[in-house]
């Protein structure tokens, strides 16, 4: 079993993801950190791009990275994957990959992990993480995140902006509470915030009297976008501009983007972007 169907931009997601590993190993190459890979939803270890009836398969995020060796690799590779058979596979994959006993995989919930690496990481300074958070959906909690603050951790993370937050704000506000709850558990912001940035309410009076007109945001992608990297920069000094990634009717899926606190960082990441932003046009 391998992850469900990817698009063209799968394999650009692995690919400026695989640049800026190899660039934050170049970095950290003469410095004296103890570095740590951090993969949060690491799927199979391969990705089948395309459908059905045309597809190819390529590595996943996973065996890129643990093949960068040069000028160094990491010291530690952590591998979350919530699924236990994806596990197994992925582990395997992995093992033939880099046959080190410096690579852990655990069939666990990414949001309970992050809490271990964030302790990790606080109990030495001289330890440095590069994280990647790749969700399908909206099942990465804010609270998680938040524990990153003030650590050397560099994170890249895949937002499901489109297919998971908008599709949830329906036009006419009529959002069931667990939805609300699960949009407020993400972004880690009260619900009136995202009211107020996306809605527009007004009161009409007309013949038969008063009634509430509710107007959705046509940029509604653009300011959840604003929501959460906003938050993202209660954590992390500095966020990345956005890979902008669209389906085939060019509406918007994810966006894809750095926070750290290294202005180095964000400049590669920008760099890296801007690149496979262009590309498309
Ligand atoms: C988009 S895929 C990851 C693809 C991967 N980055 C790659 O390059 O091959 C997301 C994966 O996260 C897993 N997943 C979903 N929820 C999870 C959770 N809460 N914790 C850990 N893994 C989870 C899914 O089983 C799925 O394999």
């Amino acid at each position: 079993m391998q992850n469900e169907f990817g698009g063209i931009w799968t394999e650009t997601k692995i690919e400026i993801l695989e640049k800026y590993a190899s660039a934050y190993l170049y970095i950290m190459n003469n410095q004296n950190f103890h570095l740590t890979y951090f993969d949060g939803f690491a799927g199979s270890g391969e990705i089948k791009i395309g459908n059905v009836k045309d597809f190819k398969v390529i590595e996943g995020a996973a065996q890129k990275v643990v093949g960068i060796a040069i000028p160094r690799s990491f010291d530690i590779y952590y591998f979350v994957e919530k699924d236990e058979e994806k596990k197994l596979l992925l582990e395997l994959a992995l093992k033939i990959k880099r046959p080190t006993n410096n690579v852990f995989v655990v069939a666990e919930d990414c949001n309970d992990v992050l809490k271990r690496l964030a302790s990790y990481l606080r109990e030495n300074s001289f330890r440095k993480a590069l994280v990647f958070l790749d969700p399908f959906g909206m099942n990465l909690d804010w609270t998680s995140i938040e524990l990153l603050k003030g650590l050397g951790v560099d994170l890249w993370i895949l937002s499901p902006t489109g297919v998971g937050a908008n599709r949830l704000l329906k036009r006419d506000l009529n959002i069931s509470e667990a939805w609300w709850q699960r949009l407020e558990k993400f972004f880690g912001v009260n619900r009136e915030i995202i009211k107020t940035s996306i809605y527009d309410e007004e009161v009409v009076t007309d013949l038969f009297g008063p009634r509430k007109v509710i107007t959705k945001s046509t940029k509604a992608n653009d300011k959840l976008f604003e929501i959460y990297s906003k938050k993202l920069m209660t954590v992390f000094e500095l966020v990345s501009e956005p890979y902008i990634i669209v389906n085939s009717n060019n509406s918007l899926m994810y966006h894809f983007f750095c926070a750290s606190n290294n202005a180095s960082a964000i400049k590669i990441a920008n760099d890296l972007v801007r690149i496979h932003n262009k590309k498309k046009t």
